[in-house]
């Protein structure tokens, strides 16, 4: 595609089942799931987790959990999944809980779409929530590469929350992109109708993993996942594991 700026381009992926429609090769995949696998994943490693390791089934992280003496974490359908030790949750790792620890993690769309970036030959993966919104963006400018904003979704089904939170990094530093992307403009345009009460906009709407997760009583969990800027590191994938970069 021309890039008349040489600006680097920014795309918006809203669906695990659209991501083949984008080249990844040369760019900086952004992993985002705010409801709840990303802003797990940033909080944990903010609290001093060693590495997480994104699986994409539950045997997975039972086999790798035992190999490594390792924490097994994770959720099917929003809930704990059975023979793992630990949920989605990120009330479950507090420091004291979490610090200096594997956490090995595998959620129901989070950890599978990084295996599918991965699978698609992705140049660098990271995750996104709003829990580390402003260092994402820090590290998107200053890198100057290609950039696709992935949403984890429901079972490919287009979420708010994920959309919300690609607007929040449009919003930030789309100027600095070319963005010829109708899903990016979407993305922002919600965003901007949003307005600073994210947990109002998507109890009001009501997003469908909002009905979900409310429904199991994880209206806290939702509350803090929206929260900007609450765990600001960067997760990084690297030799199949997240770490703090
Ligand atoms: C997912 O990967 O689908 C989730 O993060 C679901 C959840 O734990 O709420």
């Amino acid at each position: 595609m021309a890039n008349p700026n040489n600006k680097p381009i920014l795309f918006t992926s809203l669906s695990p089942a659209l991501l083949n429609l984008y080249d990844i090769n040369s760019s900086i995949v952004v992993i985002i799931d705010i409801l709840r696998a990303t802003s797990t994943i940033a909080t944990a490693l903010h609290n001093g987790a060693k590495e997480i390791i994104p699986v994409d089934s539950v045997p997975e992280c039972i086999r790798i959990g035992k190999q490594m003496g390792a924490i097994t974490a994770g959720e099917r359908d929003g809930k704990v999944a059975e023979g793992l030790q630990h949920g989605n949750s990120p009330m479950e790792y507090p420091s004291s809980f979490i610090s200096g620890k594997t956490l090995v993690l595998t959620t129901t769309n989070g950890t599978k779409l990084l295996h599918m970036a991965l699978e698609k030959g992705a140049d660098q993966i990271i995750t996104g929530a709003f829990s580390n919104l402003d260092i994402v963006c820090d590290y998107l400018l200053h890198q100057k590469k290609n950039v696709l904003l992935a949403c984890s979704a429901w079972i490919n089904r287009i979420n708010l929350e994920d959309t919300l939170f690609a607007g929040a990094v449009i919003h930030k530093i789309g100027k600095h992109f070319n963005i010829n992307c109708d899903a990016s403009n979407i993305a922002l345009s919600i965003y901007k109708e949003a307005g600073t009460d994210l947990f109002t906009y998507i109890k009001e709407k009501p997003a469908s993993h909002y009905l979900r997760l409310s429904s199991f009583g994880m209206e806290n969990d939702i509350k803090y996942c929206l929260l900007p800027n609450t765990a600001p590191i960067l997760p990084f994938y690297e030799s199949g594991r997240l770490l703090k970069g």
